[in-house]
């Protein structure tokens, strides 16, 4: 017969259970990102070279989405001005840099920046088989250091894909992004929708905190589109 304590016991210890595995599911959906941006980085470096195996998904290879969501607003901050700049925060295996550099329209230069050795070797081996690698400067850096670094250089476009919500200095990036962009220049960055942006805490990856930030920060236009069940994506423009 079971008692009393014996049914107390029993619920207490699935309950710690149900919690245990709901911490271990939330650490890996977060890429284990609060335990520290070594283990991140250690875990792009060994899957480097399968990260591109998403960019098959009918959300990454649909021109029209493509163009809609990334290549227009990009085109209209970059022009085809000689002198625009743009910078590729977080740029992984370079996918955005990538388009970019593979338009007509884009005669500018591009700073790409990542702390994985590894996502930035496939990167540079996609540029061999383009013709365009005096236009584009890779930098093997940590963003956390890049944000408290002073510098005067400015950008028409600057990209965070992917990236913002596991980054412990999210909020610091984001500061020094607005100071780095000339006025009317564009912060293209991708956030997780709604449902699971509560999931990164201190990072403001809700609707309401991430354009109140963009706001503090000085950008007036901002716009937040549907992309994938992963990430929706964000246009802000600085006034
Ligand atoms: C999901 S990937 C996105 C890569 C690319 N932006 C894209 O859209 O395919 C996230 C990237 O963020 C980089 N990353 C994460 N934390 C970083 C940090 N603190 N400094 C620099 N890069 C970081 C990782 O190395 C990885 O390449």
């Amino acid at each position: 017969m079971i008692n009393d304590l014996q049914c107390w016991l029993v619920l207490m210890a699935l309950l710690w259970f149900s919690l245990g595995c709901f911490i271990i599911w939330a650490l890996g959906f977060t890429e284990f990102s609060y335990l520290g941006r070594h283990g991140l980085r250690n875990l792009y470096n060994w899957f480097s070279w399968a990260y591109q195996g998403k960019w098959k998904n009918k959300n990454y290879t649909s021109p029209k989405i493509t163009n809609k969501l990334f290549l227009q607003p990009l085109k209209d901050a970059l022009g085809q001005n000689q002198n625009s700049k743009m910078l590729d925060l977080a740029c992984g295996t370079g996918r955005i840099s990538l388009m970019v550099l593979q338009q007509d329209w884009f005669k500018g230069q591009i700073k790409a920046l990542d702390f994985s050795e590894g996502m930035l070797s496939q990167f540079k081996k996609s540029l061999q088989k383009l013709s365009s690698e005096k236009q584009i400067e890779i930098i093997q850096k940590d963003l956390a250091i890049w944000a408290k670094e002073e510098t005067t250089e400015k950008f028409e476009a600057i990209t965070l894909m992917e990236a913002g919500e596991f980054l412990p200095d999210f909020i610091q990036v984001v500061k020094r992004a607005a100071l780095s962009l000339k006025t009317n220049g564009l912060f293209l960055l991708t956030k997780p929708p709604e449902y699971m942006a509560w999931l990164y805490l201190g990072r403001k990856q809700t609707n309401k905190q991430i354009t109140e930030l963009l706001k503090e920060c000085g950008f007036d236009k901002i716009q937040i589109n549907n992309w994938t069940s992963r990430y929706e994506v964000i246009w802000a423009w600085k006034a």
